[in-house]
């Protein structure tokens, strides 16, 4: 069934050159470009972003990297969209993810590994409605 989920193409991406290459990856596989914001996100709403996380060790430098600048939201739709993009960007450790993921290909670190995505239904509802609140789900 046609789903959404919410992608961020990190500010490493945006930096690296990288965003239209990501785009372009969703794009050719078939998924729909339903919004897209250029963005940097503020303490707060990373806070919000990753409520999940922010007891971890990991938070404090994951929080400085995800407000260091500018990142591209965008809402994709598509057949299954939040299995597949999850599959299409591989597994968190650029360095252990799979060749021919985004991660895979273009990433070399745990922390800035150049994309979020949604990983359950619920989450990407959570997700979708903090970043796109004009948006009706
Ligand atoms: P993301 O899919 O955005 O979800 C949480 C993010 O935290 C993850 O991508 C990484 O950027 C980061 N992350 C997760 N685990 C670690 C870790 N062990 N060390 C550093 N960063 C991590």
């Amino acid at each position: 069934p046609t789903e959404r989920t919410l992608v961020l193409v990190k500010p490493d991406a945006v930096r690296r050159g990288l965003l239209g290459e990501i785009l372009g990856r969703f794009e050719r596989k078939g998924l729909v470009v339903e919004a897209l914001v250029l963005r940097t996100m503020d303490a707060a709403m990373a806070d919000q972003h990753y409520a999940d996380h922010v007891d971890k060790d990991f938070y404090p430098p994951l929080k400085d990297f995800m407000t260091s600048g500018p990142l591209a939201a965008l809402v994709l739709s598509g057949d299954t969209v939040i299995d597949v993009v999850r599959a299409m960007i591989g597994a968190t450790d650029g360095r252990k993810a799979a060749a021919g993921t985004i991660r895979g290909d273009l990433a070399l670190s745990n922390r800035e590994n150049l994309v979020h995505a949604s990983d359950s239904p619920e989450s990407a509802k959570r997700e979708l409605s903090l970043w796109f609140p004009e948006l009706s789900l």
